[in-house]
């Protein structure tokens, strides 16, 4: 029997393109694993009404460790159109199957990591007076509250009366008390201290394990006063817990303005769950964008991991694909990691190091031209390309470790 059991979620679009090529370096470094394939996605919400199929739940709930690409969402109208015919009218709503997933299995730390690979051409770069550049390495990881805040869920658009009485105790809503509910669409940001304390908790633990030098709680409590206001509260309390580690607070838009200045003096960030979306994006950016960035969804039982990218419809047809299989590499990475391979994640981690430095084989999006049929005749390497290289090179790292150990070993003789 296998060690681990991965419940694999390709999911649609070009995350049938880039996870199969994950397990390919998986099973490269000889992770010891079963892979159960599991539907998710679109398409299972045409046909199914549900694009979360609970034989998908039941997978998760059972082996508790999830690799997962991406899904297409699309707005609630296209959706109902979109949806089979004979399901229409019969209660279906769509939502959002990895948010759903996040809430039903609580995974409520989300760990996004920023960190630049020397030599990637699409690293940010900043330039001096004399009229060069410099480009400082980013080295962020930013926890997101997965589960709560303006991603929970509660809202309407023509909200039910209880719900408008209730808003009436509130000075503020008095503006609106005329507008005509189909024109008043509301949604609700939540946040509980539980939680909030937990996000904050796991991001210290993170930088103490690490050695980051300081946490920053990226929210805007001069205006949100009470949901941001309790994550500030939340994180201060916390960081009182942490000698040694800094506590930095900013303003989710001025953080996003602050980052492309100086990139480097952030380690960790937290964040409430829509702002921890919108910084990571951001900091992605820095490093090489949606082609580069991982995450991993951390509950108490059950952790699934994935790149931040979606379903990239517009190359989900071509062949070869074309799209950059790292950020699926670094998201199975996280997932090693999670379960104590951390040898493992290290090689591959090395590997990827090495084909960006060498910077021969790179896809479309490392080239700055236009991704679609053309890039590969303009020098663009495949998603197996870059695949293969990153074995190669995994290949080539392994015989040197084995020459080093077998001339260390002479050595003693
Ligand atoms: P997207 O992430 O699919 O694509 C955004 C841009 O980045 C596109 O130009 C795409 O070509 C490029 N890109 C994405 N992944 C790449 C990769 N691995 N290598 C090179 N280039 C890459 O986001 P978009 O276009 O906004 O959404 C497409 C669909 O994906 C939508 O239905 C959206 O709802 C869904 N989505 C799903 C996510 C998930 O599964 N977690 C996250 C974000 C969007
Ligand atoms: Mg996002």
């Amino acid at each position: 029997m296998a060690k681990h059991t991965v419940v694999t979620m390709p999911g649609d679009g070009i995350g049938n393109q880039v996870l199969p090529e994950a397990l390919r370096v998986l099973k490269a470094v000889g992770f010891d694993a079963e892979y159960i394939h599991a539907d998710i996605g679109w398409e299972c919400w045409c046909r199914q009404g549900n694009a979360l199929p609970e034989r998908t739940v039941d997978l998760l709930a059972k082996h508790k460790l999830g690799l997962f690409g991406a899904i297409t969402s699309k707005p609630k109208k296209q959706a109902e159109a979109e949806l089979a015919p004979e399901l229409r009218g019969k209660g279906h709503s769509y939502f959002s199957p990895i948010v759903t997933m996040r809430q039903r299995f609580h995974l409520d730390t989300c760990i996004r990591p920023c960190i630049s690979f020397p030599g990637n051409p699409l690293n940010f770069i900043r330039k001096k007076t004399d009229g060069g550049f410099e480009e400082p390495l980013v080295n962020v990881v930013v926890f997101r509250q997965n589960t709560e805040g303006l991603y929970a869920g509660v809202e309407w658009t023509n909200p039910p009366e209880q719900v408008r009485a209730a808003l009436a105790t509130h000075s503020k809503f008095k503006a609106f008390t005329s507008v005509p509910g189909l024109d008043l669409a509301i949604s609700v940001r939540i946040i509980t201290r539980q939680a909030a304390r937990k996000i904050c908790q796991a991001a210290f633990e993170w930088a103490k394990k690490y050695g980051y030098k300081s946490v920053t709680i990226c929210e805007k409590p001069n205006v949100l006063r009470e949901t941001s206001g309790m994550m500030e509260d939340e994180a201060k309390a916390v960081a009182k817990e942490y000698r040694g580690i800094t506590l930095r607070s900013t303003n989710i838009d001025a953080q996003t303005m602050w980052l492309t200045k100086n990139p480097e003096d952030y380690g960790v960030v937290v964040a409430s769950n829509l702002f921890g979306d919108v910084i990571s994006d951001a900091f992605a950016g820095l490093i090489g964008g949606l082609g580069f960035a991982a995450s991993g969804n951390i509950g108490d039982e059950v952790a699934v991991f994935e790149p931040t990218h979606g379903s990239a419809p517009k190359y989900a047809e071509l062949n070869p694909p074309i799209v950059n299989p790292i950020a699926m590499f670094l998201s199975a990475v996280m997932m090693l990691e999670h379960v104590g391979e951390v040898e493992k994640a290290r090689r591959i981690r090395e590997a990827i190091a090495a084909v960006i430095k060498e910077g021969k084989v790179r896809t479309y999006d490392m080239m700055r031209i236009s991704g679609g049929a053309k890039a590969i005749s303009q020098g663009a390497a495949s998603t197996v390309q870059m695949t293969d290289e990153v074995l190669a090179k995994l290949a080539r790292l392994s015989a040197l470790a084995e020459t080093h150990a077998e001339l260390a070993e002479v050595g003693r003789k």
